[in-house]
């Protein structure tokens, strides 16, 4: 259950849900408040000189607000938002169509952009630069370039991987914005809108709770009151307290600081199978029965930036923190120094 509110792969309803919740402004936008300004800025400065907006690259883990952020933009510009992805681009001819459908000022909105085949990639090289697309017509003999005028367009990307990007694609963005994981503050605003559109009763504390135990991420959070509203249903009458939401999230195997059971599952293999590690990526998901991309996107980053996992040249290592957590003494003589 917890790993698939996770994991990004939605069910029907909770992508409606998604839809009705995100926020279609800036001012609706909690929090990232550098990147916000930024790209309000830009926005700003594009609309006085009446040009498109610069191309922006948006990366940062899952469910944290790249796609928000690109109809955000598109919205702001008053532009048309084209939306596609990098594994669904299959030939050179799909990026041309994609390409010479745009009209002036139209964003293309291209997500999980690390996922483009590099023969398609390169494609996009002159039609970002000069709004050109080289085309090969014909084959054999009569096979010719034909480069045609592309309108100026904007290219938003999406990654969750930045460092799998090749340096010419990653330099021809003028914009490039990371976002972070939020802090409970934040999350616990975003629970309370969440809580108003969906006419959920939620008072300060209870938000707090499930921002709390929500990953850094909106979309976890989102999720999590979704669950935590049936519980306060079926169990309580309805309104969300600390109490009612600590209840469900126990329910839900999600612990004090967030983690949930695939979390835990991680740092007892890497202490327990493999003497707190180091570890490497591969052997690591084939022992938790994951996908290495998703160890690396999902949730490694969090288990970094909590400070449970440090990961070395080596490989994966669980800190003493994950010691704790598991409720063991750390690095039982065979780790020395790391600790
Ligand atoms: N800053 C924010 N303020 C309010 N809600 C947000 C914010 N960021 C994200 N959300 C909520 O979280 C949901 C997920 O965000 P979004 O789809 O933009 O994430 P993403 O970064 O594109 O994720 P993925 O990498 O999986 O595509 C949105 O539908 C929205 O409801
Ligand atoms: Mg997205």
């Amino acid at each position: 259950m917890a790993e698939r509110l996770l994991s990004g792969t939605l069910s029907q309803p909770d992508v409606a849900l998604e839809l009705t919740l995100r926020p279609a402004l800036f001012a609706e936008f909690v929090g990232q408040p550098k990147v916000k300004e930024r790209l309000e800025i830009a926005v700003e400065a594009a609309r006085q000189r009446k040009e498109p907006l610069d191309h922006i690259l948006l990366s940062g883990p899952p469910g944290l607000g790249k796609t928000t952020l690109a109809n955000i933009l598109a919205k702001a510009m008053g532009a048309n938002l084209r939306s596609t992805s990098g594994p669904t681009i299959e030939k050179a001819g799909d990026l041309a169509g994609l390409l010479t459908n745009l009209e002036e000022g139209d964003v293309l909105f291209i997500d999980e952009i690390h996922r483009l085949q590099k023969t398609i990639e390169e494609y996009l090289y002159p039609a970002m630069e000069d709004f050109k697309l080289d085309i090969i017509i014909d084959q054999g003999p009569n096979a010719r370039s034909v480069r045609l005028s592309l309108p100026r367009f904007t290219l938003i990307g999406a990654t969750t991987r930045s460092g799998l990007l090749t340096a010419p694609l990653l330099t021809r963005f003028g914009i490039r914005e990371r976002l972070d994981y939020y802090g409970a503050e934040d999350l616990q605003q975003i629970v309370l809108r969440s809580a108003r559109l969906l006419a959920v009763e939620v008072n300060p504390t209870g938000a707090l709770e499930v921002a709390r135990r929500s990953r850094g991420t909106p979309r976890i959070a989102n999720n999590l009151l979704r669950r935590v509203r049936d519980y306060a249903q079926v169990r309580g009458d309805g309104r969300i307290s600390a109490e009612i939401a600590d209840r469900a999230l126990a329910i839900l195997e999600i612990d004090q600081n967030g983690l949930d059971e695939m979390d835990k599952r991680i740092l007892e293999t890497i202490v327990a199978k493999f003497g707190g590690g180091p570890v490497g990526v591969n052997s690591l998901a084939v022992a938790v029965g994951e996908e290495p991309d998703t160890l690396e996107e999902v949730y490694e980053p969090y288990l970094i930036m909590e400070g449970y996992l440090k990961r070395t040249a080596q490989g994966r290592v669980a800190t003493a923190l994950s010691y704790q957590k598991l409720g063991l003494k750390a690095a039982q003589g065979n780790q020395p120094g790391l600790f």
